[in-house]
């Protein structure tokens, strides 16, 4: 497209990445030696069995990435692969995701991993997971373990993926391993999010405390990690992807009080505890909760609103704490890819607009490259730019993906 044609689009900063993540144990395949795969053994979760087959067919899964115009790429690294047994490091699995990373830049995108996304090795989860007091040590050997052996091929690193997410549905849902519910939950849930499973766990008070010594665990373990990758590696970039869900209001105070208490306890807790150890930030965004708010909006397949615009404030919530940015996860569950190319405008309209407000956005990675496996919810939901048919493995990308390349191509949204 000529300049011309281009005229009025909203260009964004030189040098922005674009493209899309994805999650180990989410398209893999294969991964047997983690909490998740022990609950479907008990029946508490869906199997993810042989997933994407990701794990195999990853080249021909940039080619895809590498034709839809994306010049980055977000994947974690699985722990139970890396580190099998306590201490015992496994150099297969280096020598996979090494070829992953350089299969990555032969098609010239920039690889950011992840290095923990909610599955644990069994041997930590047994030993008690996050809420054993030595979990932070343990955790940051991982981290500087894997910075030491892919750190010349990847300059940036998350150390873990939405605690918010993983404490809330693992010690106060119970929709997650390992299946603690506060019996309370459903009194102070003040989420839209439709993340509703039928529990499989224990109720109890206990709970509560756990998932507060679980949140504090997490904030020693990323702050540990990051003192033990500086160790290994002073220019690796170090961050943290954070979930955040936009709570607003109407012009009531009440409810303007009650939008500031939650995002306190669901963003800015968390937040304040870690952000002097961190690079750059994270930012998933996939929901908002307006308090007071009467409107009626388009659901996804999630059953979430339809509010792509409120990546805009989320960017915003994240940019006080002046570091750079990148949008690590946004997307929506569409089936029918009706929704999907109209959301990533937006959205991304959304993205430009924080950055003229001053956010450091540097990067947008959709959520997701692939269909994947959709945690407790199984295989049903399709995030993916790209569809997979789970018989046959076989890969389809859906139109929604060519608007967003164009969106890659030119460095612009419309
Ligand atoms: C997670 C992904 C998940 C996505 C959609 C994020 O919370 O990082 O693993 O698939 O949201 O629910």
């Amino acid at each position: 497209m000529s300049e011309t044609q281009l005229s009025g689009w909203k260009k964004f900063p030189e040098g922005f990445m674009w493209g899309a993540a994805t999650a180990s144990y989410q398209v893999e395949g294969g991964i047997t030696n983690t909490d998740w795969a022990k609950a479907a053994e008990e029946g508490k979760v869906p199997y993810a069995g042989k997933a994407c087959d990701h794990y195999n067919r990853f080249e021909s899964d940039f080619d895809i990435a590498q034709s839809l115009g994306h010049t980055a790429h977000r994947f974690s690294v699985e722990w139970s692969r890396i580190e099998p047994e306590a201490g015992k490091f496994n150099e297969e699995a280096i020598t996979h995701y090494r070829a992953v990373l350089n299969a990555l830049h032969a098609r010239g995108i920039k690889p950011y991993i992840t290095l923990w996304h909610f599955t644990l090795p069994v041997w930590f989860a047994e030993a008690g997971g996050f809420e054993q007091e030595q979990s932070p040590e343990i955790f940051a050997r991982y981290c500087a373990y894997v910075v030491s052996k892919l750190g010349d091929l990847c300059t940036d690193f998350s150390t873990m993926n939405e605690p918010n997410v993983y404490g809330s549905n693992g010690w106060l849902r119970g929709s997650w391993p390992p299946f603690k519910r506060f019996v309370l939950t459903d009194l102070v849930s003040i989420t839209n999010s439709g993340r509703t499973f039928e529990s499989k766990a224990q109720k109890g008070f206990a709970p509560l405390f756990l998932y507060l010594r679980v949140m504090k665990n997490l904030a020693r373990a990323h702050n540990r990690a990051y003192d033990e990758i500086k160790s290994v590696s002073q220019k690796t970039d170090v961050s943290v992807v954070k979930h955040v869900i936009l709570f607003h209001a109407n012009g009531n105070p009440m409810n303007k009080l009650k939008a500031r208490v939650a995002n306190y306890f669901w963003t800015y807790r968390f937040m304040n505890r870690i952000h002097k150890k961190c690079d750059s930030i994270g930012l998933n965004y996939y929901f908002h909760k307006k308090f007071g708010d009467r409107g009626t909006y388009q659901k996804t397949d999630m059953d979430w609103d339809i509010y792509p615009e409120g990546i805009e404030d989320a960017l915003m919530m994240l940019a006080k704490y002046h570091k750079p940015l990148f949008v690590s996860e946004s997307g929506l569950a569409d089936e029918k890819d009706a929704y999907r190319a109209n959301y990533i405008v937006r959205q991304v309209q959304a993205t430009w607009r924080a950055i003229e407000r001053g956010a450091d956005v540097r990067g947008h990675m959709y959520w997701s490259l692939l269909d994947n496996y959709e945690w407790a919810l199984g295989f049903e939901k399709r995030f993916g730019l790209v569809e997979i048919n789970y018989e046959t493995l076989a890969r389809t990308v859906r139109p929604s993906a060519h608007v967003y390349k164009k969106i890659c191509e030119e460095n612009a949204v419309e």
